[in-house]
């Protein structure tokens, strides 16, 4: 089967490469002429486990093609996946769709035989429906259908997630658009994978239902973690002994500095603003929202206790910037609202991060990164882990003992055991123990 897919940020260039690894013939197609460049060239424009191999090896294969033109793209495609950012608006918090309605304006024209139009990107409940009105008044009804079918991708594990997902969500509204998407996603029905076909509207609010859940999973357990921290409780021991309960489940429900990343923070403040709109406002997902922002400048708070009540001028050392591990994106990361909180007391901070540093760049000021975590643990008064990345998880002890100013940890991530740093002679503080 021929597809396209528009945009080649993190949920297309996925998507694409592991549609083609399927076995599908994709044309992944991108406005921006040095980005395709870079992937003509075996560059991937996004760090994520596996997905150069994947690209290289589908290219070779001449299933997967990379363009910056959309009718060639779209020549003989059976169906068109937009995948292009869906930002949230600046000063509201609404998804900004006004890329999904330019590359549909724009795709009509390219329109031969019958086509689904399927939205890959989170859209909001209704963007079906618009896209559709849309297409109605430029190309004729039977030579289209339109489909959602959100990604539930993580990154970090994003092809391991398209591979072998626990699901697959596909809204249509006939049956037509059914076929063609079934067709897709055969190689999944051969390993049994449970593929839900359902209205449009309800794929839809299912992508923004599932992340408002699972970041509700994560406010909720910070919230009992705060609560530990005053009682004498271990926040990890309760996770473990809600988890065990097959309706609660382990996952998400590790407490930490709030979550950050391209879904969770944006697509629960979409939720929001339309629940609102549509006069069934969510009163759960708004104080998972305040929860998280508050939580992460309470984190600079849990560093300033950490070093006495006083920051200024003191040389702290940042472990760790990205949102979570396994990738270079900074998007929303905590680590974004911690280190300006922790410079306005007045600290001098020092940072490494595996892959985050590049972008990390343009996005905080006045800190001197660092190429390993031993050069930014030189003269620290404290260490901060923000990033559970597997290289913090065994760190030389004795060797940051003797870099550092203080041996004070400050573990956002809870990677390590409090007994056993107080053991190797370290003031450990972790969250919610
Ligand atoms: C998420 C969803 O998991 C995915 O299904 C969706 O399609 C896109 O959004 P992603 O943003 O890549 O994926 O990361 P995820 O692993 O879900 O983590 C999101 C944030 O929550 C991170 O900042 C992470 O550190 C935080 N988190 C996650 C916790 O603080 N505790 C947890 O137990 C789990």
């Amino acid at each position: 089967m021929k597809i396209a897919v528009i945009g080649t940020g993190y949920v297309g260039l996925v998507s694409g490469a592991c549609f083609s690894e399927f076995g599908h013939t994709v044309t992944c197609v991108d406005k921006d002429i040095s980005k395709i460049a870079r992937i003509h060239r075996g560059v991937m424009p996004i760090y994520e486990p596996g997905l150069e191999d994947l690209v290289a090896r589908n290219c070779k294969a001449e299933r997967l093609f990379f363009t910056t033109d959309l009718k060639e793209a779209m020549k003989g495609a059976q169906a068109v996946f937009i995948a292009v950012g869906t930002p949230s608006r600046r000063g509201d918090g609404h998804a900004d769709l006004q890329y999904v309605y330019a590359a549909v304006e724009e795709l009509a024209a390219y329109i031969e035989d019958y086509t689904v139009i399927v939205t890959k990107s989170t859209v909001p409940v209704g963007t079906g429906a618009e896209i559709k009105k849309r297409l109605s008044a430029l190309v004729d009804d039977s030579i289209f259908g339109v489909a959602s079918n959100p990604e539930f991708l993580r990154e970090g594990a994003a092809i391991e997630d398209f591979m072998r997902p626990d699901r697959v969500v596909v809204g249509v509204d006939c049956d037509k658009a059914q076929a063609v998407m079934q067709e897709l996603y055969r190689p999944l029905f051969l390993s049994e994978t449970p593929i839900v076909f359902t209205g449009r509207e309800t794929a839809e609010l299912s992508k923004y239902a599932a992340n408002a859940f699972l970041a509700t999973k994560i406010s909720f357990i910070n919230e009992i973690a705060d609560m530990c921290e005053k009682v004498g409780a271990d926040v990890q021991m309760v996770a473990k002994a809600i988890g065990l309960d097959n309706r609660i489940g382990g996952k998400f429900l590790h407490a930490g500095p709030g979550f950050g990343g391209s879904c969770f923070p944006k697509d629960t403040r979409a939720l929001a603003k339309s629940a609102e709109a549509a006069g069934a406002p969510l009163r759960i997902v708004n104080a998972v929202i305040e929860v998280n922002e508050n939580r992460k400048l309470a984190m600079a708070d849990k560093v300033l206790t950490a070093c006495s009540d006083d920051l200024k001028g003191k040389k702290i050392a940042v472990l760790g910037l990205t949102f979570k591990p396994n990738t270079d994106d900074m998007r929303e990361s905590p680590s974004l609202d911690i280190i300006p909180a922790l410079q306005a007391k007045g600290a001098d901070i020092h940072a490494f991060d595996p892959k985050g540093m590049d972008e990390a760049e343009n996005l905080l000021t006045d800190v001197t990164f660092h190429e390993d975590p031993y050069a930014t643990l030189e003269g620290a008064e404290a260490v901060v882990i923000i990033t559970e990345w597997n290289q913090f998880r065994a760190l030389d002890f004795e060797r940051m003992k003797d870099l550092m100013n203080n041996p004070v940890i400050v573990d956002l991530r809870n990677i390590y055991a409090g007994v056993d740093m107080a053991a190797l002679g370290f003031t450990y503080s972790g969250i919610g123990r």
